[in-house]
C-alpha cells in the first residue's frame, strides 16, 4: 500500500496533543524515508514523456504552471529539479495537500535537500512577500496570494486567485519558496485544501497535473473533477498508484490473511481503493476529453542494499511505518470483529514481531505492486 496518510497523517483521532504532533512527525519521516524507494520505482519511459511535453509547454507560452496534489512533504518537485524533468527557466509550482502537517514538512525538506545536493541550490522565502500580501489583503486576498505578483506572475496566469479560491476550498496557504539552481527557478506555492476543491476553483489553470501515491486515498470517482484542473492539452501524471500487491519475504502462513485484510481496510475507508492502479487505467483509457498516453509498473522493492547489512538511506524506518500501518489497519479489521476465525490478534502480533526482528536484521523484503500513468486533456 502506499497511501498510508489516514493511519499516520494526523487526519484526528482521540489521542493526544504529543501523540497527534509525533504521528505528523513519523508521517513526514515516512514520505521522505519512501523517496529513495520511490526514486528507483518510477518509470523513466514516462518520465521522458513527462519532461518532453513540459519542455514543449513551457516553450509554446514561455511559463510553466505545475498543479501537485497530495504533495506531502514535497519530494517529487526535488526529484522533478534533480532529474531535469522542469525545463529550465522559470516554473510556478502550487503544491496542495489536505494535511497542513504534512505540508509543514515542505520547507525543511526543501531546505535540506538544497543544503545536500551537490550541484548548487537555493531555497528562499519569495521576495517582496509580504508588501505583495499588503496588496492582496486590501483586495480581500490571503498573505501568500500577494506573492505570486512578487514573482512576476499575472492575475490571469491564477497568480494571486490563487490563495482566495484556496480559502474558499476551506483551505490556506504558507509562504512560498523560491528554489533556485543555476538552470531552474521554482516558485513552490504551498495550500492546505483538499485537492478537487482547489481544482475546481482553478480549473484551466494548469499546464500539468501530478498527484503521486495519491489515487488509492482520493477515490476515483472525483478524478474527472481533479482534471478539471488541466488547461486544455495538459499534462496529467499518477506515479506510484497502488495497485492490489502487498508481499513480504521471507514467506510467512499468514501473509495471505494479513494481505487480505489490509486491503480490506483500504477498501473501507472513503475514498480508499486497494485496486486503484487498475481502476484508474480503465477509467483514463475511456474517458472523454482526455487521452491515455503511457502506462508502466511500479513496484516498489525494497531489501538489504547489495553488500551491506541495513538498508538504504531510511529504509528501515519506511518498513517500520509500513508494519504499524499494517498494525493500525489489520487490528481495526480484527477488532471490527468476523475476521478473527482467518486471523486472530494474537496471530497479528506474532507475525508483526516475526517481521520487526526481521527489519532489525536486515532480512525483509518488502514488494508493492504500483502503477504510474500518463495523458492528456485534449485540446478545446
Ligand atoms: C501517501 S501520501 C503521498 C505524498 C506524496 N505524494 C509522496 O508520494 O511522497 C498521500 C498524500 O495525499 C494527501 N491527500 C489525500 N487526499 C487528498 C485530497 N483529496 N486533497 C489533497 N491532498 C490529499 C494526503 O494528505 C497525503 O499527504
Amino acid at each position: 500500500m502506499t497511501g498510508t496518510d489516514d493511519a499516520a497523517g494526523g487526519d484526528g483521532g482521540s489521542a493526544d496533543g504529543d501523540a497527534l504532533a509525533a504521528d505528523a512527525e513519523a508521517f513526514r519521516r515516512y514520505l521522505r524515508a519512501k523517496r529513495s524507494v520511490d526514486d528507483r520505482a518510477l518509470d523513466r519511459r514516462l518520465l521522458g514523456i513527462l519532461r518532453e511535453r513540459l519542455a514543449d509547454r513551457a516553450a509554446r507560452d514561455g511559463r510553466l504552471r505545475v498543479f501537485e496534489v497530495g504533495t506531502g512533504v514535497g519530494t517529487m518537485v526535488a526529484r522533478l529539479i534533480d532529474w531535469e524533468v522542469l525545463p529550465p527557466g522559470e516554473t510556478r509550482y502550487v503544491a496542495v495537500d489536505r494535511d497542513p502537517d504534512a505540508l509543514a514538512g515542505l520547507g525543511p525538506f526543501l531546505r535540506e535537500w538544497a543544503d545536500d545536493r551537490k550541484a548548487p541550490a537555493s531555497v528562499t522565502e519569495a521576495a517582496g512577500g509580504s508588501e505583495a500580501a499588503g496588496e492582496s489583503e486590501a483586495a480581500g486576498e490571503s498573505e501568500a496570494a500577494g506573492g505570486s505578483e512578487a514573482a512576476g506572475e499575472s492575475e490571469a496566469a491564477g497568480g494571486s486567485e490563487a490563495a482566495g479560491g484556496s480559502e474558499r476550498a476551506g483551505g490556506s496557504e504558507a509562504d512560498a519558496l523560491v528554489v533556485e539552481t543555476d538552470a531552474r527557478t521554482v516558485r513552490v506555492e504551498p495550500v492546505a485544501a483538499d485537492g478537487v476543491a482547489y481544482a475546481a476553483e482553478h480549473a484551466g489553470e494548469s499546464d500539468a497535473l501530478i498527484g503521486m501515491a495519491l489515487l488509492d486515498v482520493l477515490g476515483l470517482d472525483r478524478l474527472d473533477q481533479l482534471l478539471d484542473a488541466l488547461a486544455p492539452d495538459g499534462t496529467y501524471y499518477f506515479p506510484i498508484t497502488f495497485d492490489g500487491g502487498t508481499r513480504f519475504r521471507p514467506a510467512h502462513p499468514d501473509d495471505r490473511a494479513i494481505e487480505r485484510l489490509y486491503h480490506r481496510h483500504m477498501d473501507e475507508k472513503p475514498g480508499g481503493n486497494s485496486r486503484a492502479g487498475g481502476a484508474a487505467l480503465a477509467r483514463l483509457r475511456e474517458a472523454d476529453g482526455s487521452t491515455l498516453l503511457g502506462v508502466a509498473g511500479s513496484d516498489w522493492i525494497a531489501r538489504p542494499a547489495d553488500g551491506e547489512a541495513g538498508y538504504p538511506g531510511d529504509e528501515a524506518f519506511f518498513l517500520r511505518h509500513i508494519l504499524d500501518t499494517v498494525e493500525a489497519a489489520v487490528g481495526e479489521v480484527i477488532a471490527g470483529g468476523g475476521e478473527t476465525r482467518a486471523l486472530s490478534a494474537a496471530d497479528l502480533d506474532a507475525w508483526l514481531e516475526i517481521r520487526r526482528r526481521q527489519v532489525d536484521s536486515g532480512e525483509l523484503v518488502y514488494l508493492t505492486h504500483q502503477l504510474d500513468l500518463i495523458g492528456r486533456v485534449d485540446d478545446a
